[in-house]
């Protein structure tokens, strides 16, 4: 039996993130396209198909999904726990919209459904083929149903609309591995595929626009499924593959950041693409100076600053391939050490706003970065003092309302951080507490007990969790550096 559905609070203005217009929008007509939805359901079941209710709602539910299609280009409705997205966007339940949230997510639970995609030249005959039988009463078990509704569909010649299965059900533990390993292939393509095109244009060759693209959606696409395992592996931190790493990690916080910000799909796609080619300049710059390990040279740091610009050239190369995608790319690779006050560099003379994807990729740079190991930074940060840093230090020129949010994502005690428990245990952060109120109680592996035995396998523990007498049995009590303990976070996080 589902839990009963919780209402939101009272919508929060979110102006500063430049997205308010398309989240409002699609929160907006979302709502109104699955109170439309369900209207529609509900006259279909209640009068013959030839009634002016029925012919009214069909003509209604098509007008509003042709109008968000053709502003969003796309239209995709998904179903997760108790959540509705439409397209990358929560719609926030209310009282106006309860009954019919909960109808839809019952139906779509009990017909094995995830998400349902609308193509364009959707029709009200469509809609009626799809929606007279999605209510129909059916013994099938769910996953038949969403079979027999595709059939059913691809009969009737009606390729407009298309079903998902349910994506995230993370409480099943053979689902929560099959979402690691989902995770891990993206995460492992990525690099690979991101190291090709590092590559190339160091030996002076055009980067290959669909590689990128290729990277990219295959991050966006499992942020959408389920972000908590791909954020996990960003703690992985190669040493040696450091600058195929780091490209991809700052994609995947940027990503995941954006959509906590409210960004559709394409939006998120763009960012992505912005934030994986972020450093791309560095391919012009020789590795000698890169990894150099003493002081830099006056000379040489004037080099390494010049990779800002030196990006923007690189993806002029990418101009002829794509042009609107590029000329964000190329405002993040100028911007993203600039800083909100613009001391960073490269210097400018003008005052200037920095854009909103150069803002977010410039706090998951600054985030990978710094609790990175590299040849010249061989003790890393670790990552809660990292954010803390860049939530108290405003000479780090982070925007606050993004600082924040990505505070949010990651909670206070990141993944891979080595924390000491109240009970002397120490224990490896593995993935955030995905309820917003446990910040502060991430899921952990404790690997040694309190007197400093290692456990195998260590023990997994949900912190968030209360004893019997309503007491949490164990709490952070402080960071501590994994090397002292001669801890390799790597190994218990996959
Ligand atoms: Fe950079
Ligand atoms: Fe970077």
């Amino acid at each position: 039996m589902a839990s009963p559905l919780r209402l939101d609070p009272p919508e929060p203005t979110l102006n500063r993130a430049g997205q308010d217009s398309t989240t409002s929008y699609l929160r907006r007509r979302g709502r109104d396209f699955i109170i439309s939805f369900y209207g529609t359901l509900r006259a279909i079941k209640l009068y013959p198909v030839e009634h002016t209710a029925v012919r009214r709602s069909l003509a209604e539910l098509t007008e509003i999904a042709t109008e968000i299609m053709n502003r969003e280009r796309e239209l995709e409705l998904r179903v997760s726990g108790e959540f509705i997205f439409i397209n990358a966007t929560r719609l926030r339940l209310d009282l106006t919209n309860y009954a019919s949230f909960g109808y839809l997510l019952r139906i779509c639970r009990e017909s094995g459904i995830g998400a349902i995609r609308i193509h364009d030249g959707i029709s009200e005959r469509a809609w009626l083929v799809f929606l007279s039988r999605l209510d129909s009463a059916s013994s099938e078990p769910s996953d038949d149903r969403r079979e027999s509704l595709i059939a059913h569909l691809a009969t009737a010649g009606m390729t407009s609309i298309e079903l998902g299965p349910p994506q995230d059900e993370a409480t099943d533990p053979d689902q929560t591995e099959h979402q690691k390993d989902a995770a891990n292939r993206t995460y492992t393509k990525s690099v690979a595929l991101t190291k090709d095109v590092i590559n190339s244009v160091r030996m002076g060759r055009t980067p290959s626009i669909k590689k990128i693209k290729r990277v990219v959606q295959g991050i966006v696409d499992q942020i959408l499924n389920e972000e908590t395992s791909l954020i996990g592996l960003t703690a992985i931190r190669d040493y040696d593959e450091y600058t195929f790493t780091h490209s991809v990690n700052v994609c995947i916080f940027a990503v995941a950041l954006g959509r906590r910000l409210g960004m559709t799909k394409l939006q998120l796609f763009d960012l992505g693409l912005s934030a994986l080619m972020h450093d791309i300049g560095k391919s012009r710059i020789p590795v000698t100076v890169l990894h150099k390990l003493e002081d830099l040279t006056n000379d040489e740091w004037l080099r390494i600053t010049a990779h800002p610009w030196l990006g923007v050239l690189v993806l002029f190369q990418l101009k002829g391939q794509q042009e609107e995608v590029t000329y964000r790319a190329m405002t993040v690779a100028y911007e993203h050490h600039m800083r909100g006050d613009l001391s960073g560099y490269p210097q400018v003379i003008r005052p200037r706003t920095l854009s909103m994807t150069s803002k977010i990729v410039a706090v998951a740079d600054g985030y990978d970065a710094a609790t990175s190991r590299r040849t010249y930074q061989t003790v890393p940060y670790p990552p809660s003092a990292v954010l803390q840093e860049m939530r108290d230090n405003p000479r780090r020129g982070m925007d606050p309302v993004v600082v924040k949010a990505f505070i949010n994502l990651l909670g206070i005690y990141p993944v891979g951080t080595l924390v000491v428990l109240d009970t002397f245990e120490l224990a490896v952060v593995t993935s955030a507490n995905p309820s917003f109120d446990a910040l502060s109680r991430p899921i952990i592996r404790i690997v040694s007990d309190a007197n400093g035995n290692m456990l195998v396998p260590p023990l997994e523990v949900d912190l968030a969790q209360v004893d019997g007498n309503g007491d949490y049995p164990r709490t952070i009590i402080k960071t501590a550096d994994p090397d002292r303990y001669g801890i390799n976070i790597g190994d218990f996080i996959v």
